[in-house]
């Protein structure tokens, strides 16, 4: 499906179907069906809640598999030689990654335990490129011993761990670097600054160039990832510009950051524009690599919820609580992440509330302005586009249960990733 055909489909398969502007926030074939109920991958919402419970993450996949799908074609209009990566950090699930990997995709892991989650899920180790600013011995280890196509290394210590590990294999590495460019996004997602954790400072390169060739290691590209949720495209040129000043090299990799609608108000750049971005500066003959999590996986998920308790402060606001919060989706409290929210059997918005999770911090609000039609106790609440890094940051804060993953497709539902149980929480326990 072409990139047209793709936006296309995200616009009949909502815009006429969902209220208030919000096809594009929802997952690919979202829709309201019978008595006005949320359907996901043609699941009743209502339906998922019943069967699999509270809090719960819920997948279309169909929509993962457009979107990479897109993002390939965005590139394959425009060149033969680029690779798109998947940033399984967004969404470190095996189900995804087997996924991904069938659509053509390769991989970019981030630490030993999201590698070992990508060859389960079917990458090959040569599609494989292992990121991190501090990757431990063991990690280094274990990528040289799966035989990952490329380690993106990242400090001049790592290139000496490297050279002793692994010891003139000859291994292929990116270098990443710090190009001192600032997208136009939240601190805390932005990595491209010159006062950054990651990468090799600008200043330094040279150097570090000459040391993996000295440490035998075989230098095969440039690697930045200047932050994400970028929306103003200009940076990708003048990160190209930056790249391409430093010595031409076989590949080019510009990262990920690709944005998406969290809210109605949202109207992120299309895969095409992206790709359009990237290669404009990138010289003939060079492969251009790019590593989208968030876009691939962010839409495709929402989070339901059952409402708890509905509290009305007189002359203050509404409080209404849910049974998950920051321990299944901490971007909120992170970084003042926002979202829309909606009951999933009654889409509207006659109460303006706030939507505050069960955990035992004030902090825990996941909603701070959202409005819904007539909330109350038993409602099946839903958050969309909490597919990237709600997942992937959950955690046992007030042990509760990490939450399952559901996929939806054609009105069937599967669970890829079962409800953790109290069990699970006392495994480790010595
Ligand atoms: C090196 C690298 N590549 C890719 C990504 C993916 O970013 P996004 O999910 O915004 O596309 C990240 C995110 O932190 C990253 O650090």
């Amino acid at each position: 499906m072409t990139q047209e055909n793709a936006d296309q489909a995200l616009v009949d398969a909502g815009e006429s179907r969902l209220p208030g502007g919000l096809a594009h926030v929802y997952p690919l074939g979202s829709r309201l069906g019978a008595g006005g109920r949320l359907e996901i991958g043609g699941c009743d919402a209502l339906e998922l809640a019943r069967e699999f419970g509270t809090p719960a993450y819920v997948y279309a996949e169909d929509d993962m598999r457009e979107r990479a799908r897109a993002t390939m074609a965005a590139f394959a209009r425009r060149t033969e030689s680029f690779e798109v990566l998947y940033a399984s950090k967004a969404f470190p699930c095996t189900a995804a990654m087997r996924l991904f990997a069938e659509v053509g995709l390769g991989c970019d892991v981030a630490s030993g335990g999201e590698l070992h989650l990508a060859l389960k899920g079917g990458f090959q180790p040569g599609r494989i490129y292992m990121h991190g600013n501090n990757k431990s011995e063991r990690e280094l280890e274990e990528a040289l011993a799966a035989g990952v196509g490329h380690i993106v290394v990242d400090s001049f210590d790592e290139i000496e761990r490297l050279e002793r590990l692994a010891a003139g294999a000859a291994q292929r590495v990116l270098l990443r670097v710090t190009p001192g460019i600032e997208p136009d996004t939240h601190t805390s997602i932005r990595t491209g600054q010159a006062d950054s954790k990651f990468g090799i400072p600008m200043a330094h390169v040279p150097r570090a160039i000459e040391r993996c060739a000295d440490a035998g290691l075989v230098l095969r590209g440039l690697h930045a990832h200047i932050g994400s949720q970028v929306y103003a495209l200009d940076v990708y040129e003048a990160l190209a510009e930056v790249l391409v000043q430093i010595g031409e090299l076989p590949l080019l990799n510009m990262g990920g950051g690709f944005g998406i609608a969290y809210t109605r108000d949202d109207h992120p750049p299309t895969a095409d524009d992206y790709a359009e971005a990237m290669l404009r500066g990138a010289p003939e003959g060079v492969t251009v690599l790019c590593e989208p999590g968030r876009s691939l996986v962010g839409n495709a998920g929402v989070s339901l919820y059952t409402v708890g308790t509905v509290k009305e402060i007189p002359g203050v606001r509404t409080y209404v609580s849910v049974d998950g919060g920051m321990a299944d989706n901490i971007r909120p409290m992170l970084y003042g992440a926002t979202y829309e929210a909606d009951l999933a059997a009654r889409f509207g918005d006659s109460t303006p509330c706030r939507i505050a999770g069960m955990h035992c911090e004030s902090g825990d609000v996941l909603v701070r302005e959202a409005a819904l039609e007539d909330p109350s106790p038993g409602d099946v609440l839903v958050i969309p586009a909490t597919g990237a890094y709600g997942h992937a940051m959950a955690s046992n804060y007030n042990a509760v249960r990490r939450p399952p993953v559901i996929f939806c497709r054609g009105g069937d539902a599967r669970v890829v990733v079962r409800r953790e149980t109290y069990d699970d929480l006392t495994l480790r326990d010595r």
